[in-house]
């Protein structure tokens, strides 16, 4: 039988207090993996999925840190070593949309570079600390959430779209860089997942609806479709793949909207 198997396992997840990570950080240890539960700001969060981890009969703990910030995230992932004694597979997933802006008319450039911040340099500051872990252990796996925006631009969300694009292409710098040390580096891009990020568009039938019409299948994704192939992708079972990307957009990148016409 096919065995999607992470025992003696351990996985960092960012920014897994909720949404995506969320769902990420249970999956990995439903795949038998033990997992640090990062966190921003929501302890509360944090703290709920650690429960549910350890209900389901898993081992994990939560973790502060600002992403954006490198000597916190060095100390993030030392106490991550510390307490479980390695780090195997590292889920770069903490993001943010940022503020609708449109650059030139109403934009922040504070808001802009906040968003640089968490979605690049947060997995940038991550991944370099973690490497010199996983070069030792002469194994190790970095997944990098980005988002059907590092192909397709986003009005208003141009630092969304850069920072993933971006965090792309660090994904295949990346995995150039180490795949002959045992470590691989890959990227997920979800497309439209139910989740707090997108509430606003998916609370409301005219954006939800317009939305749905962008997606080939024609509805948003759960959390745990992306969370079962970022376990695959972790696993031995995907032993091959480096330095690529995965879409998990039910099909928002085959332009649906060239079914007619054209
Ligand atoms: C964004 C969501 C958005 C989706 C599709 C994601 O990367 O975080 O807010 O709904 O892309 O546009």
């Amino acid at each position: 039988m096919l065995n999607l198997d992470l025992q003696k396992r351990v996985a960092l997840v960012t920014g897994a207090s909720g949404g995506l990570g969320q769902a990420i950080a249970t999956t990995l240890a439903a795949a038998g993996a033990r997992v640090a539960v990062h966190y921003g700001k929501d302890a509360q969060g944090a703290a709920r999925v650690v429960e549910s981890i350890r209900q389901q009969g898993g081992e994990a703990q939560a973790f502060a840190a600002d992403v954006a910030d490198v000597a916190a995230v060095r100390e993030l992932v030392a106490a991550v070593e510390q307490r479980f004694g390695s780090l195997d597979i590292l889920v770069n997933n903490a993001g943010m949309d940022g503020p609708h802006q449109l650059v030139g008319a109403d934009d922040d450039p504070k808001a802009w570079e906040k968003v640089l911040a968490v979605d690049l340099l947060g997995p940038y500051y991550a991944a370099r600390a973690a490497i010199p872990i996983m070069e030792r252990q002469k194994r190790g796996v970095i997944v990098n959430i980005t988002s059907v925006h590092e192909f397709i631009p986003w009005e208003g969300y141009s630092a969304y779209a850069s920072a993933k694009a971006g965090l792309s292409m660090f994904t295949k710098t990346l995995a150039q860089e180490t795949a002959d040390r045992g470590i691989r580096v890959v990227a997920v891009a979800p497309g439209a997942i139910q989740t707090p990020i997108n509430a606003s568009v998916w609370g409301n039938p005219d954006t939800l609806k317009d939305l749905d019409e962008k997606i080939a299948m024609g509805r948003l994704g759960k959390p745990e479709e992306v969370a079962q192939v970022v376990a695959f992708l972790a696993s031995d079972l995907a032993s091959y793949i480096t330095g690529t990307t995965l879409a998990v957009d039910g099909g928002m990148l085959i332009y649906p909207d060239f079914r007619h016409g054209g």
